[in-house]
């Protein structure tokens, strides 16, 4: 197999650099664009809609993709890595079920069916694997712990599995942008060319880049260290 990339530039900074921009954008987006969030709301309520969006982005991406390389970036014992690592993890996961439920009672209180479109197919998988994921990793390398050798079989497919959940999110995260900017175009809401649905637009090739350079610096044997991937199960 041909050797993974190597990299000669601060791939660590850029990624924390689109991980805070496109954090920032989606909160612009539901704030500036869109009004506002709240969890609850007589008068709007998409503004409960407007709380998904944030909280599955700001946490299924950008505290996932921090997690993924937090075996290179996290300086002291391979201990605290991995505690950065599952409760980075931990609170993405948390994040994501309360932005799952934000959009569930959107649709309760609106009286819209649920689960009928490919994003909300492809949302619903990337939240069960990823909790499914996070509790068979905490459970075989953090408590109560599998055998050496359980730990040594389990790494390679926690690590692809990790990757591909992280994929999955953006793709999830890029056919929700889509699919609510179509909706608003469809109704009138916004223009095609409008602001709004370029800014929309941006955010999703910003995603895209920000995806790129995740799984570079994680498969990259020039960022990093890179025995924390490939030589132990601890
Ligand atoms: C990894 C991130 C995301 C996941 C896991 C996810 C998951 C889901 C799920 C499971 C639903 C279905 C809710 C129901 O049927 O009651 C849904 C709905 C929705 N989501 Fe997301 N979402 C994500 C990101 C986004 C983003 C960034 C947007 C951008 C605006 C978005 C827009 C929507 C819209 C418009 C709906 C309502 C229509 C539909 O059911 O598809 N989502 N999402």
């Amino acid at each position: 197999m041909a050797a993974a990339p190597g990299v000669r530039f601060p791939v660590f900074g850029l990624v924390r650099l689109l991980g805070l921009a496109s954090a920032t954008a989606i909160i612009v987006w539901a704030v500036h664009f869109r009004g506002g969030m709240a969890f609850s709301s007589e008068t709007d309520k998409l503004l409960i809609f407007n709380v998904h969006p944030v909280l599955m982005l700001i946490g299924l991406v950008v505290l996932n993709g921090e997690a993924l390389l937090a075996y290179k970036t996290v300086p002291g014992t391979k201990k605290l890595k991995k505690l950065v690592h599952l409760a980075l993890q931990f609170l993405a996961m948390l994040l994501s079920l309360i932005g799952l439920w934000t959009v569930w009672k959107f649709h309760n209180e609106r009286e819209i069916d649920h689960l009928y479109t490919l994003h909300s197919w492809l949302g619903l998988s990337c939240i069960i694997f990823f909790s499914l994921q996070w509790a068979t990793g905490f459970y075989t390398f953090w408590y109560p712990g599998g055998s050496r050798s359980g730990r040594a079989s389990l790494l390679p497919w926690h690590v692809f599995f990790g990757l591909f959940l992280y994929v999955l999110a953006i793709a999830t995260s890029v056919s929700g942008l889509l699919e609510k900017s179509i909706f608003m175009q469809s109704t009138k809401m916004i223009g095609r060319f409008s602001t709004e649905a370029l800014f929309m637009n941006s955010l999703g090739m910003l995603l895209l880049l920000l995806g790129a350079l995740v799984i570079l610096a994680v498969v990259s044997p020039g960022a990093g260290k890179i025995d924390t991937y490939r030589g132990s199960s601890e």
